[in-house]
């Protein structure tokens, strides 16, 4: 690798080199955690042959790389081991369904289990002698059956599992049972299904509370929970949900809201966010969630960097007070990481203030900040059933004056802003009430060229009357990942400044809004490295 590595994460999980993609049945194991991931040995990019890496840790911060858990070794999985889950059976006996590419090019459904169980790093893996155990069905395509779900135990004592798939133009998530977890049927209708969407992989289905931001495990199904089901979609790289409620005697779902393939759809995060997969703590009570988030440089870059791809934090995920959406919020873990700080109190930023934050060290930040807008008059009016907030961000950037914002943060920035990531808010009036947008403006975050510089937006679902506008930012040398009103709103950015890698970068807090308003408080804390071994021979401590 090039010794001279500007964008490799701190804090942030990535293997030491070469391509990672999606997170592979995490779990929580006698006081371990691991994360697998969709992992090329030979080299940066996406590979033709894809194995599961492997890695532990005690805190979700601090990584050893082990050995690959799965790599090709029967016809059921030749050609590659691609993404799959964990479960945790009765008796404390964790299973993983993954997907193999068969000797004829085919996707079918594996099983592994852990040789040793009273090892809790679990390093070796033994295949089940029977793969596969799902082999592709009559009437679906080869290349569109993958990806299966942590299972999940009915109140009759069978297994379920889900497999993402597309069946002629439907994308669906095909329903499997087992009394014995080896022997699977597919059942016969999927769990759900959508016309809109095209090919589903990844799907995740799992219970949260309705009351309380704990997590509950994944076979949990009683009036106290609703359901998620998660979807990737291989069309445009974004994981969309949906909350509804699971009859596990009739196997179906029923949802409050559907997949309609706008903006309108639900998010984990408006940003970059793929293949997600959660898992249930069971050492602290939560669900927590990880997502592959992808490069937005070219294939040059890759094969340069000698890398790509990185998780993003792992966050807890409950069911918002509302029950209409979900909530995510960074694990509590990470804050021991955060060292020097900075902090303002009751500072009012008059229009077009820039304020600096000094004394920590920008490319590695944790920042939380708290907006307190004066009584909203007239703003500028919008309806957000008829607008995409993405297409808002992009129309107007951090520069772009309105009454309320824009305002928020200049992340990875240069001293005269040349090269800035803009996490900001706008505050819109709306048929009855007002809106809150929430952007994340790349266009200014490099001078680098041919690298992807969306805009990103969401709103932000709270009242601005009531309620201040809060912002946590986790920036992490190439990755902004930002979670507005308490994790309400998400979005991961990625992101190659050139001039603040050279020099110095900075991070500021500004009002470009023509009214001023008040910073009530904020806190930045340089972070700290976190150990993710930077060579393969360097190792942990376990
Ligand atoms: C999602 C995905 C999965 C597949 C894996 C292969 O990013 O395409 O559907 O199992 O990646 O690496």
């Amino acid at each position: 690798l090039p010794a001279n590595q500007p964008y490799k994460t701190s804090y942030h999980f990535r293997p030491p080199q070469n391509w990672m993609n999606d997170p592979n049945g995490p779990m929580y194991y006698k006081g371990v955690y691991h994360l697998f991931y969709q992992y090329n040995p030979l080299g940066p990019l996406f590979g033709d042959i894809m194995i599961w890496g492997h890695s532990v840790s005690y805190d979700l911060i601090n990584w050893s790389h082990l050995n690959p858990a799965l790599c090709p070794s029967g016809s059921y999985d030749v050609n590659s081991c691609w993404s799959g889950s964990a479960t945790i059976l009765p008796g404390n006996k964790p299973f993983i369904l993954y997907t193999g590419i068969d000797a004829n090019g085919n996707q079918v459904q594996n099983l592994a289990m852990p040789e040793n169980l009273s090892d809790p790093l679990l390093k070796e893996w033994v295949k089940f002698s029977g793969n596969p155990v799902m082999p592709t069905p009559n009437g679906v395509k080869g290349d569109m059956f993958r990806d299966p779900t942590t299972a999940w135990q009915g109140p009759d004592g069978r297994w379920r599992v889900i497999v993402g798939s597309q069946i002629k133009n439907k994308g669906m998530a095909i329903l499997y049972r087992s009394w014995d977890f080896i022997r699977w049927t597919m059942f016969e209708h999927p769990l759900y299904s959508s016309e809109k969407t095209g090919m589903w992989e990844c799907p995740d289905f799992f219970p949260v509370s309705i009351n309380g931001t704990n997590g509950v495990e994944t076979s949990v199904q009683n009036p106290s929970v609703k359901h998620v089901l998660k979807i990737s979609l291989f069309s445009n790289l974004h994981d969309y949900y949906v909350l509804g409620t699971y009859d596990p005697e009739m196997e179906t779902f029923s949802t409050d809201t559907d997949f309609e393939g706008t903006s309108s759809d639900l998010r984990f995060d408006y940003g970059k966010f793929y293949a997600s997969k959660t898992f249930f703590d069971s050492g602290k009570n939560r669900r927590i969630l990880w997502a592959w988030v992808n490069e937005s440089d070219s294939t040059e870059d890759a094969i340069q960097k000698g890398w790509s791809g990185v998780q993003s934090v792992p966050r807890r995920i409950w069911l918002d007070k509302s029950g209409k959406q979900l909530v995510q919020w960074p694990v509590e873990e990470i804050e021991t990481l955060r060292g020097k700080q900075v902090s303002i109190h009751d500072k009012k930023l008059e229009s077009g203030s820039v304020v600096k934050l000094s004394g920590i060290t920008a490319s590695q930040v944790d920042v939380e900040v708290e907006f307190e807008l004066p009584a909203l008059e007239e703003a500028e009016f919008i309806d957000p059933a008829q607008v995409d907030p993405q297409q808002l961000c992009s129309d107007k950037n951090a520069s772009v004056q309105s009454m309320y914002g824009p305002f928020g943060l200049l992340t990875l920035a240069t001293e005269d802003l040349t090269e800035r990531t803009a996490v900001f808010f706008r505050i819109f009036k709306s048929p009855n009430n007002y809106v809150v947008l929430m952007c994340s403006d790349q266009s200014r975050s490099s001078l680098k060229k041919d690298i992807d510089k969306t805009a990103y937006g969401a709103f932000v679902n709270i009242d601005p009357r009531h309620e201040k506008v809060s912002l946590r930012s986790l920036i992490d040398h190439s990755i902004v990942e930002s979670f507005a009103a308490g994790g309400r709103t998400c979005i991961t950015a990625r992101v190659y400044p050139v001039l603040t890698t050279e020099n110095e970068a900075h991070i500021y807090a500004f009002n470009n809004g023509t009214q001023s308003i008040v910073i009530s408080s904020l806190n930045a804390w340089s972070m700290n490295k976190a150990h993710l071994s930077d060579s393969e021979e360097e190792s942990f401590e376990l």
